[in-house]
């Protein structure tokens, strides 16, 4: 059961870019955003999904939407895709990173391309969708790149994720610096653990059983895709004006004990007969 704890109007006003927003965490947060008042710009590589996630927005909420399609490997598309959205909508109070990809994979089997493929996502993504809004952003923005507990947490099969996922956290803390000030941005990390509904828990989850994933956790259950959204309005709103550079986790204690670790070690040891 969901509770409200945000006033209606928290976001009112406010522009939000959401990179990822199509789908699973991201969409769930531009709905959220959307329900609190905010104009969500969406980003992402697939059209239909776009159209369709946009539709869905402005009809719940009308008029809440503008979606640009853009890989945020891309750069210089990246820069096109934030610049169409503040002309759109006005210029950005709040930008969420949250384009990713995944995979389990060994790490002595991931060709450079694999590996690069998902740091370009997750980390160059990260950088290209901050650097793009820069120059776009009114004070005191709130900047909010999706990490996850690989960034801390080592885990088989993830060297890709791992490695691009520290690398999110650090760029984090260093741009909170770099971009800081009285009027400056804000920017921090939010970690979620394994989320129902999403693609990232589907590929967990199949290679390791739910329970196995989740049972050491201090809160042995999946989040829900609400409370990572409410998590996301917090990072964006007022109550968190004086945290930056920091990351947020929200993973049922998952770091803590590293259930996930374990466990995808145990599934990839049995996948992999060693
Ligand atoms: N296992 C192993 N290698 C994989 C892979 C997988 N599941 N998916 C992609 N790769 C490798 C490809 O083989 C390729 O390497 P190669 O050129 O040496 O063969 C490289 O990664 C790039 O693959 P490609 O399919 O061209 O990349 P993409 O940019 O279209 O997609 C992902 C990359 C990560 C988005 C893709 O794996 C994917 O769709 N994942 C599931 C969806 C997802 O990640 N959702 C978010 C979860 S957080």
């Amino acid at each position: 059961m969901s509770v409200d704890v945000f006033r209606a109007d928290v976001l009112k006003g406010k522009v939000a870019i959401i990179t990822g927003g199509s789908s699973g965490i991201n969409k769930a947060i531009a709905m959220r955003y959307a329900a609190l008042g905010a104009r969500v710009v969406i980003v992402a590589r697939d059209q239909a999904k776009l159209e369709q996630a946009a539709g869905e927005l402005n009809a719940a909420y009308a008029g809440s939407c503008f979606a640009v399609s853009a890989d945020v490997r891309d750069g210089a598309a990246m820069d096109a895709a934030a610049a169409s959205g503040a002309q759109h909508f006005g210029r950005y109070d709040i930008v969420v990173a949250g384009a990713a990809g995944n995979f389990l994979g060994p790490a002595e089997k991931l060709s450079s391309n694999a590996f690069a493929a998902v740091v370009d996502i997750d980390l160059k993504g990260t950088f290209h969708t901050f650097r793009a809004c820069h120059a776009l952003l009114n004070p005191r923005a709130h900047l909010i790149a999706i990490s996850a507990p690989q960034a801390t947490v080592p885990m088989a099969l993830q060297a890709h994720a791992c490695a691009a996922k520290a690398g999110v956290e650090a760029l984090v803390r260093t741009l909170a610096i770099e971009w800081g000030g009285l009027e400056g941005a804000r920017v921090n990390a939010l970690s979620p653990g394994l989320v129902a509904g999403t693609v990232g828990a589907a590929i967990f989850c199949k290679a390791s059983g739910e329970a196995a994933l989740v049972g050491a956790q201090p809160v042995p259950r999946l989040a829900t895709l609400r409370e990572v959204a409410d998590a996301a309005v917090f990072l964006a709103c007022p109550l968190s004006d004086y945290m930056t550079g920091h990351t947020l986790a929200l993973d049922g204690g998952l770091t803590l004990v590293n259930a996930s670790g374990a466990a995808i070690a145990a599934a990839a040891r049995i996948a992999l007969q060693r």
